[in-house]
């Protein structure tokens, strides 16, 4: 569909996909202010759009994003750091209710890595490469690498990643558990939008609730997360769509959800 620029990203639709590039090649779309703040309107933008049910961010070039913009960081104090909450604005990502999805095109390391963790699901072309380098930089991970590397893979690997700061390749994703997929690089837009446009045509309300309850697996007991993922199903029966799906599969058609 027709794109509309924001600085450093470039935003469109397909039908009821929209699609978020991070566009700053020349820079291996590294992730500066303006490259946060597009990425945050447009999806904010997309997830109040009724007629959006997935959201795909990918990059241009041959990087997702290549971390967080070193240059623009490099001279800043602490007292800078800390008085802006570097990084903080991305947290408004992870309260986008759309299905969001990260198909990583190339490097996607610090920032980038984080960027893509914050995302629902992560699909790889094969040429991708992952990794938390910080620690080459002097530094630590910031925009919650430590905490989801973590959860994603567990500690040994997290703890060797971020202590070595090395890559790895998207087979090892995919075998670590950090990684849904991965695709030929040729393939992965359009294997990518062709799984969100599958995403979308579901019930919104059932999407939304099942994201809030994987993403709840790893904020609360067994014991509570069990217990709200069932109160949670009940709650379906009150939609139209529970009724719809379950008549579709058994009338064998195609249900027609009235929440998209
Ligand atoms: C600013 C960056 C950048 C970055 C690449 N570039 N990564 N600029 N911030 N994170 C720029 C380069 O300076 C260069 O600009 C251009 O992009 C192309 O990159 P090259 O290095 O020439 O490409 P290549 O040799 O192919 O190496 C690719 C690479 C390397 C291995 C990905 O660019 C790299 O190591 N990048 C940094 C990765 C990293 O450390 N990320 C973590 C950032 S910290 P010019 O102008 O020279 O052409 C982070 C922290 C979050 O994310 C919170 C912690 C505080």
């Amino acid at each position: 569909g027709k794109g509309a620029a924001f600085a450093g990203i470039v935003a469109g639709r397909r039908d009821r996909v929209g699609l978020i590039i991070l566009d700053r090649p020349q820079a291996l779309n590294a992730l500066n202010r303006q490259a946060m703040d597009a990425v945050v309107a447009a999806a904010t933008l997309f997830d109040l759009d009724e007629t959006i049910g997935a959201i795909v961010l990918t990059g241009a070039g041959r990087a997702f994003a290549a971390g967080a913009d070193i240059k623009e960081m490099a001279e800043l104090s602490y007292a800078e750091a800390t008085a802006r909450d570097l990084f903080a604005g991305w947290d408004a990502l992870t309260r986008i209710r759309t299905p969001l999805i990260a198909a990583v095109n190339g490097f996607a390391l610090g920032g980038g890595c984080e960027l893509a963790m914050m995302c629902d699901v992560i699909i790889a072309a094969d040429t991708a490469k992952f990794g938390q380098p910080e620690i080459n930089l002097g530094v630590v991970p910031g925009m919650g690498g430590t905490q989801r590397l973590t959860r994603a893979v567990g500690k040994a690997k997290a703890m060797e990643l971020i202590l070595t700061g090395r890559m790895m390749d998207a087979r090892e994703a995919e075998s670590a558990g950090l990684v849904a997929r991965v695709v030929a690089a040729a393939e992965l837009l359009d294997d990518v939008l062709t799984m969100a446009a599958g995403i979308a045509a579901k019930s919104l309300p059932a999407l939304q609730a099942a994201t809030e309850l994987v993403d709840a697996a790893f904020d609360s007991t067994l014991t509570e997360g069990v217990a709200r993922e069932r109160r949670v199903f009940h709650a379906g029966f009150a939609l139209d769509d529970q009724k719809e799906g379950m008549r579709a599969f058994i009338e064998k058609r195609e249900p027609r959800f009235t929440h998209r």
